[in-house]
């Protein structure tokens, strides 16, 4: 198989989440490896997605959220649970979509270029164990295809990598 990330044509969100789906599926296929998974799931979506300038994972680890594999600048490495959007998505269980990140309260600005976000919870097992962010130097990047889309892929990365 090739390993190679093609830039998808996302004109139509849909097809473009359900062909960036099946490029997972194959990338992911016998390695449960949750690093090796995540870093792979990371580069593939920060890849596809126009107008993406961060795309990783945060992982639960002893109650607070800590950076896992990511593509993007440098990014804060801890965010308790309940703070910032990351904090707040895994607290919550819920898929949060922050239009204007300025306007949500508590947000932690890592890159200050970052003016849209959308985090997507990992449960595996029935437990949090962490999120997916993306961010976006673009008001309102992220719609609610976009956060279903995500919401698919962060199940593909749970579901393929042995985490809990
Ligand atoms: N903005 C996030 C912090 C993580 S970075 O965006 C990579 C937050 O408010 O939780």
């Amino acid at each position: 198989m090739s390993y190679h990330s093609e830039p998808h044509d996302f004109t139509d969100k849909r097809t473009g989440y359900e062909q960036l789906a099946a490029q997972l599926r194959g990338l992911l296929e016998g390695e449960t490896d949750p690093i090796a998974n995540a870093a792979n799931t990371a580069a593939l979506i920060f890849n596809a997605l126009p107008e993406v300038s961060w795309a990783g994972f945060y992982f639960l680890r002893e109650g607070e959220l800590i950076v896992g594999p990511f593509q993007g600048k440098p990014a804060c490495v801890r965010i308790a649970l309940g703070h910032g959007v990351c904090g707040t998505a895994a607290a919550k269980r819920e898929t949060l979509l922050v239009p204007d990140v300025s306007a949500f309260p508590g947000h932690i600005a890592c890159d200050a270029a970052s003016q849209s976000e959308v985090v997507v919870p990992l449960i595996a097992a029935g437990q949090l164990v962490g999120v997916l962010d993306l961010d976006s130097t673009r008001l309102a990047r992220f719609d609610e295809v976009d956060a279903r889309g995500l919401e698919q892929l962060a199940t593909l990365f749970v579901q393929a990598s042995r985490i809990v």
